[in-house]
């Protein structure tokens, strides 16, 4: 690390950033030995100081082996969310199908359908992802980031959950996956003021059948089974608090095989059901 590199992290250290993300900043915007670099990089500490989230300042952050465009139209994506590819992934290997039809529901930055489609391309699987979101905004982001990573066998679609779904997919679908709204209001009131900086409409569900956030985790469970092929599947994250709803939903609605799986962080925060 440079002197100037150096004393960047030091400065921004005593403003009160972690060095942590201080590091990130200071590798983002003290670039060459360029002088309004320096401005750059106060600028960016004094969002951050204010409670915007690193990522939405770096204007980037990594997904699996994808650098993903992200800023407030989308969720950040997480780190249990990569589990969540891990899951999906393990899904078609056991429906082993060669070409799956894949849907990444309520896709915010691309994060799950973009990394499944090129981890699977890697494979050699010729993977069809359909990408939907109701958020225009998302699908614009998501769209820049298939782009960016030359992932141009994905395709976009704007639909309400299933509401614009066409029939022609009706019984063919391998693969729903969603990482869906499940966080009740009274939740992100009380949660770090970094959250208030993403969109509500990501992280936010009414109330269901008394479970708090879980409407849109029954909406995608009730929902599913219309479209999905006999052997597919349907992978969900959830609130480390909904693993006993989301499961038991699955059951009432017919699923087979239906297991709920624990994030790195030991969590029950991932289901899966099996259509048969
Ligand atoms: C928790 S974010 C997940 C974003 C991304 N899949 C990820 O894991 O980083 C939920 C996403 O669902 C979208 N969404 C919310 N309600 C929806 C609905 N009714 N139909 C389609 N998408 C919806 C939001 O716009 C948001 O992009």
């Amino acid at each position: 690390m440079t002197d100037a590199r150096a004393r960047a992290l030091e400065r921004l250290a005593t403003l009160g950033i972690s060095r942590h993300e201080a590091r990130w900043l200071v590798e983002e915007f003290l670039v060459g030995g360029d002088p309004e670099a320096e401005t750059a990089l106060d600028l960016a500490a004094r969002r951050r100081l204010r409670g915007e989230p690193l990522q939405y300042i770096l204007g980037h952050w990594p997904f699996r082996s994808l650098d993903l465009d992200v800023d407030s139209r989308v969720l950040i994506p997480r780190p249990e969310t990569e589990e969540l590819v891990d899951l999906a992934l393990a899904e078609l290997v056991h429906g082993a199908q060669s070409a799956p039809l894949i849907v990444d529901m309520g896709c915010g930055s691309g994060a799950i359908g973009l990394a499944l489609a090129q981890e699977l391309g890697q494979r050699g699987v010729r993977a069809q992802v359909i990408l939907v979101d109701e958020s225009l905004d998302a699908l614009t982001v998501a769209r820049g980031n298939a782009r960016r990573h030359g992932l141009t066998t994905v395709s976009f679609l704007h639909s309400f959950w299933f509401d614009a779904w066409s029939e022609s997919l009706a019984a063919r679908v391998d693969l729903i996956v969603a990482n869906p709204p499940y966080v009740a209001d009274a939740d992100l009131a009380s949660a770090q003021i970094e959250l208030s900086h993403e969109p509500e409409s990501a992280l936010v569900a009414p109330p269901r059948d008394g479970v708090e956030g879980f409407d849109d985790l029954a909406r995608l469970i009730d929902g599913a089974p219309q479209w999905l092929r006999r052997g597919g599947s349907l992978v969900l994250e959830h609130g480390a608090d909904q693993a006993t709803p989301v499961t038991e939903r699955l059951v009432e609605r017919g699923f087979s095989d239906v297991a709920d799986f624990v994030d790195l962080a030991g969590l029950p925060r991932m289901a899966r059901g099996r259509w048969q």
